[in-house]
């Protein structure tokens, strides 16, 4: 069996941190954002994800997120998923995502922190009021609050806009014995910190990503293959070792 050597740490672990990004959700068909075919091609980011573009044309930016509701309705959390969700049980284990899709939780995660929030909740630009709306595709467009009629937002965090739950997320990077960092180009901060502090904290780093990025370089393990099998090989891994103590 491949990755003996990461096995053997995560036989020691304690608490573990799975800082994850959309190309964990990539094999559900949800398409990431940077690279060709990447989501942010079609759509220029300043205009469907700052509060600038929304307030020129929330239209615009709403057909956007009803689009990507369409796509994420329809899409099942995959086995990468479904392994962190399952790690859950023999570990002190979060998920720390950047992803707005909610699948971790929908594969049975209970840890989950959701840096940028989720598509499924809408705040209101007036009374601030949040809900949750799974209406796919949605009735109105743009949505308008139940309670004041005011204009809603999606409850997702916008460039230049604080993320959710930072100092959770620090707290339990710098307290993690292992950090798997899956699917992030890790471009986009605070998020893209967090194996930085993991690491300066002792963290062994796992990456598991088809491509290099800023990780790479002082990662324990890089491993170069789709989330779902690199995902699916170290719980083989780990199964394997249980079952041998
Ligand atoms: P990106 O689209 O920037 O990066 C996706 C990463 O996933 C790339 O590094 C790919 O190489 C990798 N990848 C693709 N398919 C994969 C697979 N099957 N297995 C493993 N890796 C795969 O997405 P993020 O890093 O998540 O924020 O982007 C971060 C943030 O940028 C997003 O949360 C979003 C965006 O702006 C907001 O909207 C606030
Ligand atoms: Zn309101």
């Amino acid at each position: 069996m491949c990755h003996q050597g990461l096995i053997e740490i995560l036989l020691d672990a304690k608490k573990i941190v799975a800082l994850t990004g959309a190309g964990i959700s990539a094999e559900s068909g949800i398409p990431t954002f940077r690279g060709s075919g990447g989501l942010w091609e079609g759509y220029p980011v300043e205009k469907v994800a700052t509060v600038e573009g929304f307030e020129r044309d929330p239209e615009l930016v709403w057909r956007f997120y009803d689009e990507m509701r369409i796509n994420i309705a329809r899409a099942e959390p995959n086995e990468a998923h479904m392994v962190l969700a399952k790690m859950e049980n023999h570990y002190d284990l979060w998920v720390i995502t950047q992803n707005i899709d909610g699948l971790h939780t929908r594969a049975g995660s209970r840890n989950v922190i959701e840096l940028h929030g989720n598509i499924w909740r809408t705040k209101c630009t007036e009374c601030g009021r949040v809900d949750y709306n799974y209406d796919v595709p949605l009735r109105e467009i743009p949505p308008k609050c139940g309670k004041c009629g005011g204009l809603l937002r999606p409850d997702v965090v916008w460039f230049g806009e604080p993320v959710y739950d930072a100092d959770k997320a620090y707290k339990l990077s710098e307290e993690c014995d292992v950090m798997f960092v899956i699917g992030t180009s890790a471009q986009v901060y605070p998020a893209a910190y967090l194996p930085r502090v993991a690491w300066s904290h002792g963290a062994k780093i796992v990456e598991i990503n088809l491509e290099k990025t800023p990780v790479s370089r002082y990662a324990d393990f890089v491993i170069r293959k789709p989330a779902t099998v690199a995902m699916r090989e170290i719980y083989q891994g780990l199964l394997g070792a249980f079952q041998g103590e």
